[in-house]
């Protein structure tokens, strides 16, 4: 199971080595935001509201030192719109204030930053009137966009439009049959599920795909004219969809609207980001599920750090050779930081055997730089560092360690473990 060619890899210069997170899931309070109202709601589906995250909003600076001191070049985070535009059209200079002194910070330590737009939560107005569905989300978006300029100007030089806009797209597809069946007519599966068929049946909703292709492009222009020398793309989950033996032309099909049709989207982009952390197997009639006895991790998805590399591959077919990738998320969610080690010695090892062979990686950011906020539950911890709910308190992981000096090394070591774990089950 090992996946490494046994050689180490010298990382080219200025490639970026640090970890990741999203405004939603870590600065707290994000009150005027769609997912806060969600998790709110009576009767929500979500365990348990994200109350005060990480408290990321007020010790942001805090987390930069750390990620500095544990030898990171580069931190990924993102702007949140509803702290941005809490309301339609009124800009809140204090927030715009606050991100950029959050990209000064970065720039100050030595921290490149790589700044998301979005990032799966939008101001709760942007829901109310339709969301992406709106006929006018992308001019909303774009609008919105331009706002943001005055933060990107304190020295940001890549900028992520929208956050895996194939699991946006999916998200409300499976938001519409909630509304439509309720919540336990959706997560069934089989003939019980309302996707008949369970949730991997659910096909994107094709006009928010469009919407958000459009959005995306409408970001980009406002971006590119703004003469700052932005370098413009978005982040797609990969969902690594691995054929069985006769289901090539299933699996074609089953990705296509599901993740290429966002990679040929980006075939224009500065740069395109990669999000790995498992497979997908497709069988003649469908998705497969995880093989029985096969390690799973807290969010119950198979231990598979080769996906990264297989990602990095599928992504450099699809979208060109032309368009460099950044790893903007790659990481596993247990409480066994052993594992944590493993599964990312592993996924570096098969990310730079494809680099080896001439694919055009300018980074890696580890998803995540903290324990947070899940989209709905603090119980899959996928952090390097460690958050005291109660204090605060960060502490840094052995992983974040091993990481961190890896980056400082400007080396990526072959594998010295093998990947498998011997016993099956989640950690
Ligand atoms: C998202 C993150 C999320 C992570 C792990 C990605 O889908 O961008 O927000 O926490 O995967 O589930």
């Amino acid at each position: 199971m090992t996946s490494s060619t046994g050689r180490e890899l010298v990382l080219p210069d200025g490639f970026l080595m640090g970890a990741a997170t999203s405004a939603h899931q870590v600065e707290g309070n994000n009150v005027s935001s769609d997912w806060w109202a969600l998790e709110n709601r009576a009767g929500s589906f979500v365990v348990e509201p994200s109350g005060d995250a990480a408290d990321s909003y007020h010790r942001w600076p805090e987390d930069m030192d750390l990620l500095r001191r544990l030898g990171f070049n580069s931190y990924r985070f993102s702007i949140e719109w509803a702290r941005i535009e809490p309301e339609p059209g009124r800009v809140s200079r204090a927030a715009v204030e606050h991100y950029r002194a959050m990209v000064r910070g970065a720039i100050e330590r030595g921290l490149t930053p790589v700044v998301t737009l979005h990032h799966f939560t939008t101001p709760r107005w942007f829901a109310e009137r339709g969301g992406w569905a709106a006929p006018d989300s992308a001019e909303l978006f774009a609008a919105y966009v331009r706002t943001t300029l005055d933060i990107l100007r304190a020295g940001v030089r890549y900028v992520a439009t929208i956050n895996e806009p194939n699991m946006v797209a999916l998200m409300t597809a499976v938001h519409r049959l909630v509304v439509e069946h309720g919540w336990d007519g959706v997560i069934g599966t089989g003939d019980t599920g309302a996707a008949a068929g369970g949730l991997g049946a659910v096909e994107p909703a094709q006009d928010v795909t469009e919407a958000l292709i459009r959005a995306h492009r409408a970001a980009t222009t406002v971006l590119k004219s703004a003469d700052l020398g932005l370098q413009v793309g978005w982040t797609v989950a990969n969902q690594v969809y691995q054929a069985e033996p006769g289901a090539e032309r299933v699996a074609a099909a089953y990705a296509r609207p599901r993740e290429d049709v966002f990679l040929e989207a980006a075939r224009d982009d500065d740069w395109i980001g990669v999000q790995a952390y498992t497979r997908h197997r497709i069988g003649p009639g469908g998705p497969l599920p995880v093989t029985e006895g096969a390690e799973t991790t807290l969010t119950g998805w198979e231990f598979y750090p080769e996906a990264l590399g297989e990602a990095v591959r599928h992504t450099a077919r699809v979208v060109g050779p032309d368009v460099p990738i950044i790893v903007t998320e790659n990481g596993i969610a247990t409480g066994d930081d052993e594992r944590r080690i493993t599964y990312t010695e592993h996924a570096l090892a098969s990310l730079a055997d494809a680099m080896r062979d001439g694919i055009d990686v300018r980074g890696y950011l580890h998803w995540s730089a903290l324990d947070n906020y899940e989209w709905g539950t603090y119980r899959p911890t996928f952090g390097l560092i460690a958050v005291d709910p109660h204090t605060f308190a960060r502490n840094p992981k052995e992983s974040a360690r091993w990481l961190g000096a890896m980056a400082r090394a400007g080396r990526i070591p072959p594998a010295r473990t093998r990947a498998s774990a011997g016993a099956p089950g989640a950690r």
